[in-house]
C-alpha cells in the first residue's frame, strides 16, 4: 500500500475485524490497508455485506459488542502533526476523537435524532460534552453551519426533530457533525433513505462544506454515480477486503479487477440498451468459511487454477492504482473495450 507521507491524516494498516456469531467467527474485514490524505474524498463501493460499515465503525471504535478488531493499526495525525493509534486511545480520548477529529454520519439518520428534545438542546449537550461551554459561541457557529447547509437557521435551531423533513434532519446531522471542525468525516450511505431531489441537495451542501472546511471524507455508497461524483479515490471491497483502489477515473474507466468491472456493468446507463445490462452471477461468499485463493474466484469469469489456490496480493499496477487480481491485464483489456463500446471517453494513459 502507499507509504505514509506527511499529508496523510488517517492511515489504516492491516486491519482485521470479526464478529462472533452463532455459527462461528465472521471475518467482516480482512487485512485492510489504505491512506486517507488531507482533503481527499474516498468512496468505498461493494455489495451489501462486504464490510464497508464494519470498517468504518472500527475506525471510530463503535463496533457492537460481538465485534472485535483482531489486528492492525489505525494511525491518525492530529493538526499539530502528532500521530496516535486510535486503538490505543482511552475511552475519554476516544469520545473527543469521535466528534472533534473524526465525525461519522450514519445511514438512516432519520432515527438518530432524539424526538423529545429540541435541536438546540442537542447542539448544546453535544458541544458541552466536548468542553464547549460558551453557548453564545456554539449558537453562532451552529447557525452559520445551518445556513451553509441551506436550512432556515433560527427555525431549525428551535425545532423538534419531528417538525423537520427527512432531508432537513439529514442536513442537521451533517452540520452538527462538522460543528467541532473535524479533519475526517465518514458518511455511511447518507442519501439512501431520501428522495432524489433531497439527495441532490445533500450532495451539494456536502461539497460546499468540504470546500469551505477542507475535511477529508470516507464515503460509503451503493450508488456508483454518487461515488463517481463525490470521490477523488475509489476503493472496491469484496468479502471484507480492498480488492482495488485508485483514482476515480482510473477505477471507473480502466478497472483492473473483475469485481469492479462487474459492479460497473451492473449499472444501467442512459445510452446502453437493456440487453447490455449484466449483473454479477452468484452471491457474496460466506464470511465464516470464505473461498480459498481469491475470494471472488467462484463468481469470476476470468478465474484460473491459480486464483482458486493463491490469494492475489494487492499490487500497484499504475500510479496510485492498486489491484489484487492475477488476471488484471485481461480484465483491463475488457474494461477498455467495454468503455469504448459504451461510447464513453476514457482518460488516456
Ligand atoms: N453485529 C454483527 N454480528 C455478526 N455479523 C455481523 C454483524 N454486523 C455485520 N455482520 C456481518 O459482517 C459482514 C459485513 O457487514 P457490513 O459491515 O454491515 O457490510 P456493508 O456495510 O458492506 O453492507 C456481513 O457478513 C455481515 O453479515
Ligand atoms: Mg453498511
Amino acid at each position: 500500500m502507499p507509504s505514509s507521507t506527511n499529508d496523510v491524516v488517517l492511515s489504516v494498516q492491516d486491519v482485521s475485524i470479526s464478529y462472533l456469531a452463532h455459527r462461528g467467527r465472521v471475518q467482516a474485514v480482512n487485512r485492510v490497508s489504505f491512506d486517507l490524505h488531507r482533503g481527499e474524498s474516498l468512496a468505498l463501493i461493494g455489495e451489501s455485506g462486504c464490510g464497508k460499515s464494519t470498517l468504518n465503525l472500527g475506525i471510530i471504535r463503535l463496533l457492537p459488542k460481538t465485534g472485535r478488531i483482531d489486528q492492525g493499526k489505525i494511525l491518525y495525525t492530529m493538526r499539530d502533526g502528532k500521530t496516535v493509534d486510535v486503538l490505543d486511545l482511552s475511552d475519554r480520548e476516544m469520545r473527543a476523537f469521535r466528534w472533534g477529529e473524526c465525525a461519522m454520519i450514519f445511514q438512516a439518520a432519520l432515527n438518530s435524532l432524539n424526538p423529545v428534545i429540541r435541536v438546540r438542546e442537542m447542539v448544546y449537550d453535544t458541544a458541552e460534552a466536548h468542553g464547549r461551554r460558551n453557548r453564545a459561541q456554539v449558537r453562532a457557529r451552529m447557525l452559520d453551519l445551518f445556513r451553509r447547509v441551506r436550512l432556515d437557521p433560527e427555525r431549525v435551531f428551535n425545532a423538534y426533530p419531528h417538525e423537520l423533513s427527512g432531508g432537513m434532519r439529514q442536513r442537521v446531522l451533517l452540520a452538527l457533525g462538522v460543528l467541532l471542525n473535524p479533519q475526517v468525516v465518514i458518511l455511511d450511505e447518507p442519501t439512501t433513505a431520501v428522495d432524489i431531489l433531497t439527495q441532490r441537495t445533500i450532495l451539494d451542501v456536502l461539497k460546499d462544506l468540504r470546500e469551505a472546511m477542507g475535511f477529508s471524507i470516507i464515503f460509503i455508497s451503493h450508488d456508483l454515480s454518487i461515488a463517481a461524483e463525490m470521490a477523488d479515490t475509489v476503493a472496491t471491497m469484496y468479502a471484507g477486503e480492498i480488492v482495488e483502489i485508485g483514482p476515480v477515473n482510473e477505477l471507473f474507466y480502466r478497472p483492473r479487477h473483475a469485481y469492479t468491472l462487474g459492479l460497473l456493468q451492473a449499472v444501467p446507463t442512459l445510452s446502453a440498451g437493456a440487453q447490455e445490462l449484466s449483473s454479477i452471477p452468484g452471491s457474496p461468499p460466506d464470511l465464516i468459511e470464505p473461498p480459498s485463493g481469491c475470494k471472488f474466484h467462484p463468481r469470476c469469469p476470468f478465474a484460473t487454477e491459480r486464483c482458486r489456490v493463491i490469494p492475489p496480493p494487492l499490487v500497484e499496477e499504475a500510479p496510485g492504482h492498486w489491484v489484487a487480481c492475477f488476471e488484471s491485464e485481461r480484465v483491463l483489456a475488457q474494461s477498455v473495450q467495454a468503455t469504448e463500446g459504451r461510447g464513453v471517453r476514457h482518460p488516456a494513459g
